[in-house]
């Protein structure tokens, strides 16, 4: 931590030396070093950003203005994206951050207590590794990894390295959300043994698939990072990068992550679970993405079901079941339900619960906002990983369970969309969401008799070790990992 106040002179040189510096190291490759740990933050914690084209952006919003924080420095790969932001910053509060493009040498600075990162998905747990290893803590967007063991690895560094590292999912500091996940867990509705995720959000076409340049001001090699070096074959390269694999999740691992853990977290279930089963396809279009825009998992935990829904093509909100569908009930589009004994609670937003009696009343409701940056904050402060709202062991639970249904599915097999009910033996549950995906598709002109979508397979899980068993376990087990491309590479558990 830096007490010293610098001049706006000092501040200048500063940050044009560690630009210059940024840019002369674009393609030097070093191993980070590991700084010794930090204190106790007692006055300004000075944070770096990583990322900044989309959601950076609000990080920059979030921590420009707070006492008690700096920004103390921008790490984009995109020159542009990142000097922008940097210009901006200047302009605004008269003191220009440092800029790097390369994560690595940004580390170095002891002076840098945090990073926050919102770079692409295959970069999260790596960032953050680094970050933690080089002595800082961490804020990490969501999904925190973009596989399981990677996720897994954070946490171990995370309590290794005794670093605060908090989670992007900012519904679990906003109040009415916590209130009602506190009152289903306190038996509000009774025994709760079905959580419903939605993620109804409309995905168009991202254009067809081809060979397109990086932007100029990008430094592709990095950007890369642990996923193969390949032509970009996306029309628009930032963001696009979430429909297809090496980089992105799907909108599972996207918006769906947010109410995969809202559900996780109402279910009361802190392990993998047994099993988990998904279907569904990239269906209506054809384009550059690979992930799917209509999916369903299913995720089981001995009597309990995490089921989970995505819609990329345009669908109502879901009103949750027959005896809900009554005019006060909007049901959600972006959302959970879960099903208890004695009512229902829907969480249409990030920051609000509803609660229905058995009978589709409304008979209680919950509101309120939250601090989720002002929340890691004083976590950095208090050195205690309890006080985080989405400590990383959260974030890595919730999005495990969005790579395991992306790995069911990955590994399925082609067969049409209606043929996929038989494939659902007698499970109520499970049947009643398909017909509802397939009537769906149907409304979205998808032929369902002769489109065909993949059938993932039934997979068998220990939770607990975070591995899959049964007869799938060789095939599914190598893709609970990726291959790291040098020198991106996650740390062995040995080696954290
Ligand atoms: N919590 C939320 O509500 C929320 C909302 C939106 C996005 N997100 C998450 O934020 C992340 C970023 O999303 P986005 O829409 O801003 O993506 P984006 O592609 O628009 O922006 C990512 C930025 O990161 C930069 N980048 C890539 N690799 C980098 C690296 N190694 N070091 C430094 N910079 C690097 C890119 O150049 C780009 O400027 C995603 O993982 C997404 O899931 C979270």
């Amino acid at each position: 931590m830096s007490l010293q106040k610098l001049s706006r002179r000092e501040m200048l040189e500063r940050s044009m030396f560690a630009t210059a510096a940024a840019i002369a190291a674009r393609h030097v490759i070093e191993p980070v070093a590991h700084a010794q740990e930090s204190s106790v933050p007692s006055n300004t914690i000075r944070v770096a950003i990583t990322g900044v084209n989309g959601r950076g952006g609000s990080h920059i919003s979030e921590l420009k203005k707070r006492k008690g924080a700096e920004i103390a420095a921008i790490i984009d790969v995109d020159e542009a994206v990142g000097q922008r932001n940097c210009d901006a910053l200047e302009k605004e509060l008269g003191r220009r951050p440092a800029f790097f493009t390369d994560i690595r040498k940004c580390l170095e600075d002891k002076s840098i207590d945090a990073v926050s990162i919102a770079t692409p998905n295959h970069w999260h747990s790596l960032a953050a590794i680094w970050s933690m290893q080089a002595g800082k803590d961490v804020y990490v967007e969501k999904p925190v990894s973009h596989n399981v063991s990677e996720g897994r690895r954070c946490v171990q560094v995370a309590r290794k390295h005794k670093k605060i590292c908090q989670t992007g999912t900012q519904s679990r500091s906003e109040q009415g959300m916590r209130d009602a996940i506190a009152f289903i867990h306190a038996g509000g509705i009774g025994e709760v043994k079905l959580a419903r995720g939605l993620c109804y959000k409309r995905r168009g076409s991202i254009g067809p698939r081809g060979v397109y340049e990086p932007p100029k001001t990008v430094d592709y090699d990095i950007w890369s990072g642990p996923a193969p070096l390949k032509p970009v074959t996306r029309p628009k390269f930032h963001y696009d990068w979430h429909w297809q694999w090496d980089y992105g999740n799907g909108d599972l691992g996207n918006q769906g992550i947010h109410q995969m853990d809202i559900a996780r977290w109402g279910l009361q279930v802190a392990d993998l679970g047994e099993g988990v089963l998904s279907y569904g396809g990239r269906l209506g279009y054809e384009d550059a993405g690979e992930t799917a825009n209509s999916q369903v998992c299913i995720h089981k935990y001995g009597d309990k079901r995490l089921v989970f829904e995505t819609r990329g093509l345009p669908t109502p909100n879901y009103k949750g079941a027959k005896i809900l569908e009554t005019e006060a009930n909007k049901g959600a589009g972006v959302g959970v339900i879960f099903y208890g004994t004695e009512g229902y609670v829907i969480m249409p937003s990030y920051s609000s619960g509803i609660v229905f009696d058995k009978d589709g009343k409304v008979v209680k409701e919950f509101k309120g906002g939250g601090d989720h940056f002002g929340n890691f904050l004083a976590a950095c402060r208090s050195r205690k990983h309890e006080d985080l709202n989405a400590d990383i062991l959260e974030g890595h639970l919730s999005s495990a369970l969005c790579h395991l249904g992306n790995i069911s599915y990955r590994l399925g097999q082609q067969i049409p969309v209606a043929a996929i009910k038989e494939r659902l033996a007698n499970d109520v549950e499970a049947l009643g969401t398909f017909d509802r995906f397939s009537e769906h598709l149907t409304e979205n002109k998808v032929d369902v008799a002769d489109t065909k979508g993949y059938f993932g397979l039934d997979l068998t899980l220990d939770g607990k070790k975070e591995i899959f068993t049964g007869s799938h376990a060789d095939a599914a087990n190598p893709m609970l990992t990726r291959e790291y491309r040098k020198p991106f590479v996650v740390p062995a558990e040995k080696d954290v």
